[in-house]
């Protein structure tokens, strides 16, 4: 029996905006308790007044330890934690620097180190991890390798916490590309133009639309025999 998240505790890191958002939609919509967490403040409480109800939001980092720590602390016992943080920064090999390498690792696994660290002596049980990679773990692209050995390094992070945290679940969600402020980001007005090659070719030929891939966060929240896996949600992105 899938479990239900009615009166649990979720904490939705990027929760206010895109994926996350969406995330928080559906838990909220499930009956769950959702603590909103990102770090631009504004952003965040115009989240929280549309999901409304009993909805937190809380400003923090998910890359600084401390404040992740005393986010949990604040919190108390928790059931679910998932994370959409990252970012896919652009750099040919030989232009790259460390710090680039370091904040592009630090936005994916040491985030999810810090929620994990400090999130699973407060979880409940039944509870679980669910963290966000990226189709660059398996597709890589030129100049984008430091996004890429992140999204890798997260999966294989994830993997080690099923192991070490169990009965804790932990797993991952592999998107493809989703209709999120990220593609206006990274692509502007030329959205379309842009991704119109790309899309002619994917089995599924559209963008993924966020309560999609809320839909996947769901079920590994609330499936109670699935952990150390990768779902992807992709669209087929891995045949092409
Ligand atoms: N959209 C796509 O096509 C696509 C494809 C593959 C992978 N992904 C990955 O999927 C994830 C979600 O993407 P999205 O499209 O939903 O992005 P989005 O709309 O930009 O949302 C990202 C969310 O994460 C928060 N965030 C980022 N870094 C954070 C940090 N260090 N601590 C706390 N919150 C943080 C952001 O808020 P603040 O900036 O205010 O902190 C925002 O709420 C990202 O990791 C992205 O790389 C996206």
């Amino acid at each position: 029996m899938p479990r239900s998240l009615q009166g649990a505790v979720v904490v939705v890191v990027g929760g206010s905006s895109g994926m996350g958002l969406a995330t928080g939609r559906a838990a909220h919509a499930a009956g769950a308790d959702v603590v909103l967490v990102a770090r631009d403040a504004d952003r965040l409480a115009t989240a929280r007044d549309e999901l409304g109800g009993s909805t937190r939001a809380r400003a923090v980092d998910a890359a600084d330890d401390v404040a992740v720590e005393s986010l949990f602390d604040e919190l108390g016992a928790v059931d679910h934690v998932v994370s959409f943080t990252g970012n896919q920064p652009l750099g040919s090999v030989g232009d790259t620097t460390y710090e680039l390498y370091r904040a592009a690792l630090d936005a994916r696994v040491w985030a999810a180190r810090n929620l994990c660290a400090s999130g699973a002596p407060r979880m409940a049980e039944g509870g679980s991890f669910t963290f966000c990679s990226g189709v660059s773990a398996w597709r890589p692209r030129p100049q984008r390798a430091a996004g890429a050995a992140a999204t890798a390094g997260l999966e294989s992070f994830a993997r080690g916490m099923a192991v070490e945290l169990a009965p804790i679940r932990v797993n991952t969600i592999c998107p493809g590309a989703f209709d999120t402020p990220v593609l206006d980001r990274a692509f502007g007005e030329r959205k379309e133009e842009a991704l119109r090659s790309y899309l002619s070719t994917l089995p599924l030929g559209r963008l993924g639309q966020p309560d999609e891939l809320a839909h996947a966060a769901i079920f590994l929240m609330t499936n109670s025999y699935v952990t150390g896996t990768v779902l992807h949600v992709d669209g087929g992105s891995l045949l092409i």
